[in-house]
């Protein structure tokens, strides 16, 4: 599958940081994703830590309520998300792994080591029609298995590309390419997700395959500066820029 526009979805855990800092309910991340909505996200996007560091449960409930679009609930593959997810049954759920002492998800899920569990745990949400995303290192081994353990997507993981530069990026982006053929192959939707920002997002965007970024960090940080419609809008119009570079097979 490829497809002439990719999707938005706006993580808005970082919101919740600024917010939490301070203990009290400014600045508020379901308003910020009922802006974010009204700017041209297509989706919206959260994490529920298991230690509540950024959003709350209290912030899935009114997002459930809220949102005229889809929610992507970010979650870790244990069994209190496991019920809160079919309590709530947002549209999607996005398996991503979780160490309590990381500043942000490091890598992606081990879904080849983690079969068993996952299998499992993927067949239980899909039961209850969520649709379920696997956020993965762009390997063939871990593509694999996620097609073959059911999921009806994965995100892989940007960060590395995100992360390095000169020779080391071009190989990262290369390794993002052959993921998403392999998926395409496979027939497995893919997504991306990690470390996006303005200036790299044209390429990654590029590459057909990918029909949907989740971005949360770098729009709400540049939010600060510009406002949050406008770092959405803008970023959307890179993501546009860089179908366009390979429709116009100018990759
Ligand atoms: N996708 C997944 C699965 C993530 O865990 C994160 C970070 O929470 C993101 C996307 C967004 O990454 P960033 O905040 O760096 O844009």
């Amino acid at each position: 599958m490829t497809s002439d526009k990719i999707r938005l979805g706006v993580n808005i855990d970082h919101v919740a940081t600024i917010r939490n800092a301070r203990g009290g309910c400014h600045p508020d991340p379901v308003k910020a994703a009922l802006v974010a909505v009204e700017a041209g996200a297509n989706g919206i996007t959260a994490h529920l830590r298991e230690d509540r560091r950024h959003i709350s449960d209290r912030d899935i409930d009114l997002l459930m309520a809220r949102l005229s679009v889809p929610l992507n609930l970010e979650m870790a593959a244990t069994a209190e998300m496991r019920d809160i997810a079919l309590d709530h049954k947002p549209a999607s759920a996005c398996i991503v792994p979780e160490k309590r002492q990381e500043l942000t998800t490091e890598g992606g899920l081990d879904v080849a080591g983690g079969y068993d569990h996952l299998a499992g745990y993927v067949t239980e949400l899909r039961a209850a029609n969520i649709s379920v995303s696997l956020f993965i290192d762009p390997e063939e081994q871990q593509i694999r298995a996620a097609k073959k353990i059911g999921a009806d997507k994965v995100e892989l993981h940007t960060g590395a590309y995100a992360d390095t530069t000169g020779r080391a990026r071009a190989a990262e982006l290369m390794r993002l390419k052959r993921g998403a053929e392999l998926c395409q192959t496979l027939d497995l939707e893919v997504h991306a997700g990690h470390g996006l920002t303005y200036d790299i997002v044209e390429d990654i965007a590029a590459i057909p395959q990918f029909t949907e970024f989740n971005i949360g960090h770098f729009l709400i940080g540049e939010a600060i500066f510009t406002g949050l419609a406008d770092s959405i809008r803008r970023m959307k119009t890179l993501m546009a820029n860089g179908r366009d570079r390979c429709r116009n097979g100018a990759i």
